[in-house]
């Protein structure tokens, strides 16, 4: 049986925890710190942090403190953090990396993001723009410090203007949850052989009260919350839940241990656009 720990390979070879631990909003220092040490603590090996977030040091506090204690090597953990919007460009990126680092005081980090695209809706030059930090992207990647290098909200028409150049992105994290699969980033990301990340796997909690997916609890004996994570990772996409409560930090992690049958896939799928935030990368 799969746990948190397992890992699938990544399209440059580096592999990844398959479910991890979002940390969007977790901005008290004292609750990012606590919370990340939690997770790991459970089980999760795969922390997902970003400079917009405001918590980089913290979570990394935890890592480090939880390595540390001899509860894990550097090895075992999984560390992602991105380059925020307004960083965007060939010398934004390198700094906003190099200030990510001496935030998290790590070796290295695992996976480094673009946190959303430049787009025709705010920059007449978004081609170039996203291909000028790609090249950031791949420099950084070049030098070592990060195993892997992808993207975030980048729909087909962003990932288009940088697919041709030399390193393929290894991941684009996008906000998946019923209602919201997003289906024609999904599928042109598993053609290029991009893995997808859910943020937003739960619909920042709206999709818990939908009354199909509360149906489908009953049937299966699990929570909504783990109907919906599950109904994520069968369609090869990697969800990134985030909870500060540590019992359904537990509950979430506990997914690997039943199916989803193809009829109540194609359910889920069916579900009209419920508890998406409605932002996309085409907005300024
Ligand atoms: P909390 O952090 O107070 O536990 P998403 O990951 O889609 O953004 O959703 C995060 C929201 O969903 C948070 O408000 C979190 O609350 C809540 N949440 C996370 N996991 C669960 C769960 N298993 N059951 C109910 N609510 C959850």
């Amino acid at each position: 049986m799969d746990t948190l720990a397992t890992r699938i390979k990544l399209n440059n070879g580096t592999s990844i925890p398959i479910l991890g631990y979002g940390t969007y909003k977790i901005k008290d220092a004292a609750d990012a710190y606590s919370s990340v040490k939690k997770a790991l603590d459970l089980g999760y090996r795969h922390i997902d942090t970003a400079a917009f977030y405001e918590n980089e040091k913290y979570v990394s506090n935890a890592i480090k403190d939880f390595i540390a204690e001899g509860k894990a090597t550097r090895e075992d953990i999984f560390v992602t953090s991105k380059v925020w919007k307004t960083e965007l460009g060939y010398d934004k990126t390198l700094a906003a990396f190099e200030k990510t680092m001496d935030e998290m005081q790590l070796d290295y980090l695992d996976l480094y993001l673009v946190h959303w695209p430049s787009s025709y809706a705010f920059d007449d030059d978004w081609k170039n723009t996203n291909r000028n930090t790609w090249k950031a992207m791949m420099e950084i990647y070049k030098s070592g410090q990060v195993k892997a290098i992808g993207v975030s909200n980048f729909l087909p028409h962003h990932l288009e203007t940088i697919i041709d150049m030399d390193v393929i992105p290894a991941v684009d994290q996008i906000e998946v949850n019923p209602g919201f699969l997003q289906k024609e980033t999904v599928d042109y990301c598993h053609e290029k052989g991009i893995l997808v990340e859910a943020w937003s796997p739960l619909g920042r909690g709206k999709s818990l009260e939908h009354p199909l997916l509360q149906e489908l609890a009953s049937k299966y004996g699990k929570s909504v919350a783990q109907i919906i994570l599950r109904w994520e990772i069968q369609h090869d996409i990697l969800p990134l839940p985030k909870s500060v409560t540590p019992s359904r930090i537990v509950e979430n992690s506990e997914v690997f241990d039943f199916e989803l049958s193809s009829d109540d896939m194609t359910a889920i799928d069916e579900i009209p656009p419920y508890g998406n935030s409605g932002h996309g990368p085409d907005e300024a």
